[in-house]
């Protein structure tokens, strides 16, 4: 049977069904061939997406506009400062008004209630690039790079290090289950995912034969791992006050050379990016010099190391956010 996703929005990936999934991969593997190749593929000419970010980016915002353009389309980037939305207008005016403008439009900021209400709201595919609960569009580039190391992903056991009740984590806990592979969330009992979501992906996992499991244990979580994820482990609209009993949870989970050791021979490190992995940011160095740590989530010889694929990751997230447009708007 064919699969067909045009118009719909993609906010969580949860009511998206494994072959949906494994179609925007396909579709992801084909861009980026063609991209690599050279080949023209602005199939979408005419049509014009616009881009609203409550919270920064490189990534998500660069490939989606990337992206827009090799489609061939128009791309409107707004921010805060440059918008009516929230201050002067509704977020149900906003939507409604962009609905009548833009085929498409991608939304990065805090409550997932605003990313559903565009999608209520403004009648035209709305596309998460990004709220405090989901990261869908980032998930779509990590399993393509999974796949491009191991092939076919089911069965592969991917672990995440760290505050594994954010965005990132909440939605590889999602896609995991979706495609049938073996989830662990190796985090301190209270940065564990939400029940509701746990319960929710347990019922995916019955029928997909995905595995996930929630430990506090190390070497349970390092044990026979495929993949080993990890994020930062302060997000973006958690207030700095929270940095200090942070690291103070999540040191034992830092990815170093010790822990990757214990994963399989073959295993992967990759990261959503940004990273921490040295002191060569304002915060890496601020956290240095007021807690005397070096690194934080990941030390630099994982992040510079032979087993970490995070720049792949990066690359991916243009071929993948393209697909996910290209499949929404054609
Ligand atoms: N991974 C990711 O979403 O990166 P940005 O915050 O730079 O978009
Ligand atoms: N959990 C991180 C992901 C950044 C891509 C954050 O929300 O800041």
């Amino acid at each position: 049977m064919g699969v067909n996703v045009r118009g719909r929005s993609f906010l969580t990936l949860l009511d998206y069904t494994p072959d949906e999934i494994r179609y925007l991969l396909g579709l992801s593997a084909e861009f980026k061939r063609l991209k690599r190749a050279g080949i023209d593929h602005s199939s979408l000419k005419g049509k014009q997406v616009v881009l609203l970010f409550e919270k920064t980016s490189t990534r998500t915002r660069c490939a989606f506009e990337v992206a827009a353009r090799d489609l061939g389309m128009g791309v409107t980037f707004l921010d805060p400062g440059s918008s009516q939305m929230g201050k002067k207008e509704s977020l149900a005016d906003t939507a409604k008004v962009l609905g009548r403008m833009y085929d498409g439009i991608e939304y990065r900021g805090y409550k997932q209630s605003v990313v559903e209400d565009l999608a209520k709201y403004s009648g035209v595919p709305v596309w998460n690039g990004l709220t405090d609960d989901f990261h869908p569009t980032q998930m779509l580039a990590d399993i393509l790079t999974v796949q491009e190391e191991f092939g076919d992903v089911r069965g592969r056991k991917l672990t995440f290090f760290g505050d594994a009740r954010n965005n990132v984590a909440n939605s590889l806990l999602v896609i995991c289950s979706k495609l049938g592979m073996k989830f662990c969330a190796c985090a301190p009992e209270e940065l564990q995912p939400k029940k509701e979501l746990v319960d929710r992906c347990r019922r995916v996992a019955e029928e997909t034969g995905a595995e996930i499991t929630l430990t506090a244990d190390i070497e349970e979580g390092i044990r026979d791992c495929d993949v080993v994820y990890t994020d930062i482990w302060v997000s973006m609209g958690e207030p700095d006050e929270i940095w200090e009993k942070r690291i103070n949870l999540l040191k034992p989970y830092q990815v170093n050379k010790e822990l990757m050791a214990k994963a399989k021979p073959t295993a992967i490190f990759m990261h959503c990016l940004p990273s921490y992995h040295d002191r060569l940011t304002t915060t890496g160095e601020e956290i240095y010099q007021k807690f005397g740590l070096p690194a934080m989530e990941v030390t630099d010889d994982v992040f510079l190391g032979t087993q970490a694929r995070q720049f792949d990751e990066a690359e991916n997230r243009m071929h993948s956010i393209k697909a996910v447009m290209y499949a929404t708007l054609k």
